[in-house]
């Protein structure tokens, strides 16, 4: 049987990576996390003080540097880059205020697209991001495209941000959330815009489970379980 693919796009703080995550573990999917291999080229760019929108220094960087993805233990994608583990620096707010100049990039896009579909050629997935629908996996099995309102969205980030010892103010997160859904819905490639068959799914005031449940039944519904 050929893989199925389970693609989940949306706005930052919609809530895909957690639903995705366990979507994967209801279905022993494998899960990728789209978002982390951007934020892997973000943070050796924080790393090697490049600008991230420098189009040329910040493709050297990809081309110098080895990154793997691997399957992490709670089903979270494991990023290395040269070697190290870099997983755990990846969620700063260093590296979320410049993600979208590098995802931006032409080059950067193809490389971590070419990526995103070997792995799903050669597995079954659930894949969160912005362009899996549309354009890394336009065949995917299910697509949804998941949304929740600002403030609730800023909530959410507000609270995982001070769960890892960074306390910022409400404001702030409404204000570089809303600048980064506006860079990622604006550029020119692949840009934050639901596939015209996705499903839409707004989780604002639902619990976890019940965004898990709607998508199960979507993917019950495809036939492939
Ligand atoms: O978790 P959150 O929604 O905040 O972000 P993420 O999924 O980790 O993605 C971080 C950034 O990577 C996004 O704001 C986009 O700029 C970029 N991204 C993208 O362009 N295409 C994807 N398929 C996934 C992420
Ligand atoms: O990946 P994305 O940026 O879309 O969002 P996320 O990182 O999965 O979710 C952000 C936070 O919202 C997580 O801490 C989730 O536990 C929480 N969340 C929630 O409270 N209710 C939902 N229906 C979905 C997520």
């Amino acid at each position: 049987m050929s893989p199925v693919s389970v693609a989940i796009d949306g706005p930052a703080g919609a809530g895909k990576s957690t639903v995705a995550k366990l979507v994967a573990e209801r279905l022993k999917f494998l899960y990728i996390d789209t978002g982390a291999m951007y934020r892997a080229v973000a943070y050796l760019c924080v790393k090697e003080n490049v600008d991230c929108s420098d189009t040329s220094a910040v493709d050297k960087l990809v081309k110098e540097h080895e990154f793997r993805f691997e399957e992490g233990r709670d089903l979270g994608l494991l990023v290395y880059v040269d070697d190290q583990d870099v997983s755990a620096y990846l969620r700063s707010p260093d590296v979320s205020e410049r993600v979208s100049l590098v995802a931006a990039l032409p080059e950067v896009r193809s490389r971590l697209t070419q990526w995103q579909r070997a792995f799903a050629k050669t597995h079954s997935v659930v894949m969160d991001g912005r362009d899996i629908g549309t354009v890394v996996l336009p065949d995917a099995t299910v697509k949804v495209f998941l949304t929740a309102n600002v403030e609730e969205r800023a909530r959410r980030r507000q609270q995982e941000y001070h769960e890892r010892g960074f306390d910022v103010s409400l404001g702030e997160i409404i204000e570089s959330m809303t600048q980064r859904d506006k860079l990622d819905s604006e550029r020119e490639l692949a840009p934050l815009t639901s596939a015209p068959d996705a499903v839409h799914i707004d989780s604002t005031g639902k619990a976890i489970d019940v965004v898990v449940d709607e998508i199960m039944r979507l993917v019950e519904r495809a036939h492939v379980r």
